[in-house]
C-alpha cells in the first residue's frame, strides 16, 4: 500500500520549471543543503530539456537529521520522493527502499564513472543508485601563512599539531589575536566519526569495526590518536569545536582565523568563489599520517542519487537521476562547486583542471581514502557509529580517562553488533 505523506518534517520544498507542455509531469527530489543552488541550476537545465517539472526538497544542514524523515517515508511506502540522495554510509541501511536501476540505464554510462563507486553501490547483486560526487577528507590550509612562515604543509598529525601551535601564536603576538591553528568537526555527530576514523586509520588503528565484523577499537594507536585530538582543544583550536560541523569550521577558516581545516572538497569552491577574503591564499594537501608507514586516510563520503522504490513515476525519476549524475552536470559542479566528480573522464578535463589544480592529488587522496565500517554492518552502522563518536566526544571533551573510555567503547560496541545480529 503506497500513501502519502502529509508531513516532510520541516523541508522547504521548491518547484523548479520552464514553461511547461501540457503533459508535463512533475518528479520530487531531496537535494542537500549544501550545495542545493548547485541542484537548483541543474534540476533548471534538465526541465528546459524535458519538459517537466522537479519539487525540490532541502534536506537538513546535518545529514543525520535526515536519517528519520527518510525511515518515516519509507515506513509509510511513500511516492512523495522520486529521486533521494543517498551518504555512502545509508546504502547498507535503505537498500529495500531503492530501485535497482541496473537495466535502466545503459551500461556505457554506469562505466564513466569510477568502478569503486558504482561497485560500492551494488547490494544484493542490484545497482541501488549512482555516484553524484566524492567526499575524501583534505586538509586546507594558508599558503600564505605556510610561506611566510617557511614551513612546508605537514605530514604527519604531530607536525600539523607544532606548525598549527606556532604560526598560531606569532599570528596572535602579531596583532591577530582571534587567531587559531586548527579547525574540524568536533561535535558529537557523524561528521566526529569522520575526522576520528581518519586520526586512528591513517596510524594503523583499523576502521573501528573490521571487514569481518570484529571490534579493533581499543588499542593503544586509538588511544594516543584521540589523546592527541583532546589536546587540540583549547591550545590549537576553539573550545567550540567541540560543537562544529563542516559549516561552522569552515566559517572560522574562511574568515581568515584558522591556519588548517580538515574539510571535504567543496571548501575548495567556496573558499575560491569570487570575493572572498581567502582567495589566492589556500593550499590543500592529503591529511596528514598518524605514523610513518602508513597512508595519508582521508574518510569516504562519496554522495549518490537512487530513485525510491515507492516512485510512481520511476522512468521519469531515473531520467532525471542520469541527468545529475551525467558528464555536464558534474561538470558544471565541478567548475561551479569545486565539488569532486566521479566520472573519470572529467578529471583530465581542461576546464574542470583549470578550477581545481589540485584534482589528480584528490584522485590519489580518494584511491587511498578509508571506509566507514558501514559495508560490514548495514542497517546497524547508524547505531554503531552513534555510539563510536559519543564515546570520542566524551574524550576530546576531557571526560575521564581516555584508556577507561575505550575500554567502554569497546564493550559497547561489542553490544552493538551482536544487537545487529
Ligand atoms: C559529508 C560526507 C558524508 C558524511 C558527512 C558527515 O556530507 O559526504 O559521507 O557522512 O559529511 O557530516
Amino acid at each position: 500500500m503506497k500513501h502519502k505523506l502529509k508531513m516532510l518534517a520541516g523541508m522547504a520544498v521548491v518547484t523548479i520549471a520552464s514553461s511547461l507542455p501540457a503533459n508535463a509531469e512533475t518528479v520530487s527530489m531531496f537535494c542537500s543543503a549544501t550545495d542545493y543552488e548547485l541542484c537548483e541550476k541543474a534540476v533548471a537545465k534538465w526541465s528546459e530539456k524535458t519538459g517537466n517539472e522537479v519539487k525540490l526538497n532541502r534536506m537538513p544542514q546535518n545529514l543525520d537529521d535526515a536519517i528519520p524523515i527518510y525511515q518515516q517515508l519509507f515506513a509509510a511506502q511513500s511516492s512523495d520522493i522520486d529521486v533521494l540522495y543517498i551518504d555512502v554510509i545509508w546504502l547498507g541501511m535503505f537498500k529495500d527502499h531503492l530501485l535497482d536501476v541496473t537495466s535502466m540505464i545503459p551500461e556505457d554510462e554506469v562505466k564513466a564513472h569510477f568502478a569503486s563507486a558504482t561497485d560500492a553501490a551494488r547490494l544484493d547483486g542490484k545497482l541501488l543508485a549512482m555516484p553524484f560526487y566524492i567526499d575524501t577528507g583534505l586538509m586546507f590550509y594558508r599558503k600564505d601563512l605556510l610561506e611566510k612562515y617557511g614551513k612546508e604543509p605537514p605530514k604527519t598529525w604531530d607536525e600539523m599539531t607544532a606548525t598549527a601551535k606556532e604560526i598560531q601564536d606569532a599570528e596572535r603576538k602579531a596583532g591577530n589575536p582571534d587567531m587559531w591553528g586548527y579547525a574540524w568537526q568536533g561535535r558529537s555527530y557523524e561528521g566526529l566519526t569522520c575526522d576520528a576514523l581518519e586520526w586512528i586509520a591513517s596510524a594503523g588503528g583499523g576502521t573501528i569495526i573490521s571487514d569481518n565484523g570484529e571490534v579493533t577499537i581499543n588499542s593503544p594507536v586509538t588511544e594516543a590518536a584521540l589523546t592527541r585530538a583532546r589536546g587540540w582543544i583549547g591550545t590549537i583550536s576553539p573550545e567550540g569545536v567541540l560543537n562544529y560541523d563542516e559549516e561552522n569550521s569552515r566559517t572560522l577558516f574562511e574568515s581568515g582565523n584558522a591556519v588548517f581545516h580538515r574539510n571535504w572538497p567543496y571548501v575548495w569552491g567556496t573558499s575560491q568563489a569570487e570575493g572572498g577574503k581567502l582567495v589566492g591564499k589556500v593550499g590543500v594537501s592529503a591529511l596528514p599520517l598518524g605514523a610513518e608507514g602508513q597512508k595519508s586516510s582521508g574518510t569516504l563520503g562519496t554522495a549518490y542519487l537512487g530513485v525510491s522504490k515507492y516512485s510512481e513515476k520511476q522512468e521519469l525519476a531515473t531520467d532525471l537521476l542520469r541527468y545529475m549524475v551525467g558528464f555536464e552536470d558534474q561538470k558544471m559542479r565541478a567548475i561551479e562547486g569545486g565539488y569532486n566528480p566521479t566520472v573519470a573522464a572529467l578529471y583530465e578535463d581542461a576546464d574542470v583542471l583549470a578550477k581545481i589544480p589540485f584534482l589528480g592529488m584528490a584522485k590519489t587522496a580518494f584511491e587511498e581514502s578509508v571506509a566507514r565500517p558501514s559495508a560490514a554492518t548495514g542497517k546497524n552502522y547508524n547505531r554503531i557509529s552513534r555510539t563510536f563518536y559519543r564515546a570520542v566526544h566524551d574524550i576530546i571533551s576531557g571526560k575521564d580517562d581516555v584508556a577507561k573510555e575505550l575500554a567502554d567503547l569497546e564493550r559497547r560496541l561489542q553490544r552493538d553488533v551482536r544487537a545487529g545480529e
